[in-house]
């Protein structure tokens, strides 16, 4: 590459000199080095490094256990029937082989950028920008649709406590047969709040609540198994293995999220030991925890009787206890669980869009920071907005799969990215190496292939009509303001 290497100051020259075609202008990569070296610096001052291997696992955990088991589970089991359980371990399958490489890069390339800034130093700035973009339906997209998911529970919460529901007008999007989906832009003005006070208290809130969203959890096991009847998995795959992999592609949103410890790269302490360790770690507490209340849930409950979009496992929980009770219990840990998906997921797309504008593709506001909190507080705000009015003006199921399009085709690129840089920097330390590369590599991007495939037309044409709006804003913005361009703005 032409300006490889190159430090910030010069590149413009140098590349200006050479005068780069089109092609080498769209592949131009920016050096690995050169992306540890800038790690946490933005618009007029640098992150804090705060976070521990316990916080950044929390994060990683907080971003992925909410929604998905809590809302989508319950529309997952009309397709697959009670191999939604088999379902639940393809997708953590496919997840699975896309965290090793991500353990891989996190401890290689520790910035906030995830695999965007992955994308950057291996396949070139057009795919890094296409990741990025990508990245942007699995973290700010999906933060509208897991608040969507809150406000359902809510309501759950407030008939079980008070008797009283939010009408469908104030908490449902059009479409959903309501206007405004009030709770939902609450949720995220919420999670806003603790964002602007600093990346340390809002990883303690998220503790706080992800210690409350895996004991509601186990308590749902404890309590569903006793409702038990072996009779409800008579007829194991009503729908067959087609039915079986569509219910795992709409579940792959629940696994959405363990990456978000990569995007604390440049707030971790020791980012390098430990991204790849909280990645690992919250992966397999999550996929065990996910199997066993899919297990349970099936088990108590026969699959027909299964609806779209309820609080399917605080129903259960009523039918099997008898008591509203347990119920109201559930809905309202699914209440504080769902919120730290918000919290942890907006998180994320802040850091991540802070990446994007250090390197120049996005507007500079998204890397100032704020002297005081030391975080990106106008990105945050900025953010929060644009995800709070999503959340409160679309419908959920359409958001949640176009969340999954995204977030599978950029972990594709993340296993193309971890054998790309095992061959042009195979010297580099790795804290974490992905076994058997490159087959592992090879199979989990098969599997976001397979997983992609099984998505439904309508997803497929909202994610081509999202990606040709970002490369219309790439070749409009980030192809000449980059800062790998030829000449800086
Ligand atoms: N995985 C996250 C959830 O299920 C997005 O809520």
């Amino acid at each position: 590459m032409l300006d490889q290497g190159a430090p910030p100051q010069n590149s413009g020259q140098t590349a200006a000199q050479a005068s780069p075609g089109i092609g080498a202008r769209l592949m131009r990569r920016k050096p690995v080095e050169r992306l540890v070296e800038e790690g946490g610096q933005g618009e007029g001052g640098s992150l804090r490094r705060t976070l521990g291997l316990w916080q950044l696992t929390m994060i990683s955990i907080g971003a992925t256990l909410g929604t998905g088991i809590f809302v989508v589970l319950g529309e997952a089991v009309p397709k697959a029937g009670p191999a939604v359980t088999l379902s639940f371990v393809i997708a953590g399958l496919t997840a699975l082989f896309s965290a090793l490489s991500y353990a891989e890069l996190a401890g290689t390339i520790p910035v906030s950028g995830s695999s965007y800034s992955y994308a950057y130093a291996t396949m070139g700035e057009l795919i890094a920008w296409i990741c990025g973009w990508c990245l942007v339906l699995e973290y700010g997209v999906s933060v509208a649709a897991v608040a969507v998911g809150w406000g359902e529970y809510l309501n759950e919460l407030l008939d079980g406590t008070i008797g009283v529901t939010i009408p469908a007008a104030l908490s449902a999007p059009p479409g959903d047969g309501g206007v405004f989906n009030l709770p939902a832009l609450i949720v995220v003005l919420l999670a806003m709040a603790f964002l602007m006070g600093g990346a340390r208290e809002s990883a303690r809130a998220n503790t706080v609540m992800v210690i409350v969203k895996i004991a509601a959890l186990v308590l749902f096991c404890a309590i569903g198994v006793q409702g038990f009847r072996s009779g409800n998995y008579e007829n194991f795959m009503p729908l067959g293995m087609a039915g079986v992999s569509a219910a795992g592609a709409t579940l792959f949103f629940s696994y959405i999220g363990f990456d978000a410890a990569s995007t604390a790269g440049e707030e971790a302490k020791n980012a390098q030991r430990d991204l790849p360790r909280a990645i690992m770690l919250s992966l397999v507490i999550v996929t065990a925890l996910y199997v066993l209340v899919a297990a349970v849930a099936v088990g108590a409950k026969p699959w027909k009787n299964f609806t779209d979009s309820e609080a399917a496992l605080a129903q259960i929980m009523r039918d099997v206890t008898g008591q509203t009770f347990w119920g109201t219990l559930l809905a309202f840990c699914a209440v504080i669980a769902i919120a730290s998906v918000v919290l942890t997921v907006l998180y994320g797309q802040t850091r991540i869009l802070f990446a994007m504008s250090r390197d120049g593709l996005v507007p500079k506001v998204f890397s100032k920071v704020h002297p005081k909190t030391k975080t990106p507080r106008t990105n945050t705000l900025i953010v929060s907005l644009f995800c709070g009015v999503l959340a409160a003006a679309i419908p959920l199921g359409q958001l949640a799969d176009a969340t999954s399009i995204g977030t599978l085709f950029a972990f594709a690129l993340v296993n193309v990215a971890v054998v790309v840089l095992r061959r042009t920097k195979p010297d580099m330390p790795r804290t974490f190496r992905v076994p058997l590369s490159p087959v592992l590599p090879a199979l989990g991007f098969g599997f976001c292939l397979w997983m992609m495939g099984s998505l439904s037309a309508v997803t497929w044409v909202v994610f081509g009509v999202w990606m040709a709006a970002g490369l219309v804003f790439y070749f409009l913005y980030g192809y000449r303001r980059s800062r790998l361009a030829p000449s800086e703005k």
